[in-house]
């Protein structure tokens, strides 16, 4: 049989212990899982692709078959051309439901062959998101819970030196 290939995408600024979660979940059901790093965002984002890459890749080290990559563009072109079957994404709560559902319908719509697949993280994790951990982490909150370490460490050099993300 062959091997299935995931594609977990995200924009991850930054990664949080929700998204670790589902990087642990997925690597137990597909047989390779490449978490993908939007590049592009719409808005400005507060790491570097490569910052955004680096803090991943620490965290997924010690998981085999998980790699981590960096896309831009279509979702799907960026799956067809890993060859992935599916695109694992995670739902948290009933308000993720709507986007989470649309995106997949038009994922599918342009690459039927691709499936969206979608997990729940561990529900400690239900209320995390980027935005808000880097909320409370700008006026001074702890995030110790919510991010992998490298993050936090990531975190407090960003704000001792602010530099533009990309
Ligand atoms: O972590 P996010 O920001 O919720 O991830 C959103 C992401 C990166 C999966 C989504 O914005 C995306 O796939 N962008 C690439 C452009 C694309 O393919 N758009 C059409 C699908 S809606």
């Amino acid at each position: 049989m062959s091997e299935i290939l995931a594609i977990y995408p995200g924009s991850f600024d930054p990664l949080t212990n929700g998204h670790l979660d589902l990087i642990e979940r997925g690597a137990q059901i597909f047989d390779q899982l490449v978490v993908a790093v939007l590049t592009n965002l719409d808005k400005q984002p507060l790491f570097t692709s490569q910052e955004r890459v680096e803090m991943l890749q620490v965290v997924t080290t010690a998981i085999k078959n998980v790699s981590v990559d960096t896309f831009d563009g279509l979702l799907v072109e960026y799956a067809q051309s890993k060859k992935a079957k599916a695109i694992l994404r995670g739902i948290r709560a009933f308000s993720d439901y709507e986007y989470e559902l649309q995106m997949a319908l038009v994922n599918r719509q342009l690459a039927p062959q691709v499936e969206t697949v979608f997990l729940m993280p561990a529900e400690i994790y239900s209320y995390l998101s980027s935005r808000l951990v880097k909320e409370i982490f700008q006026y001074g909150g702890s995030v110790k819970d919510m991010v992998p370490h490298v993050v936090e460490e990531r975190l407090r050099q960003k704000l001792s030196n602010p530099v533009a993300g990309g």
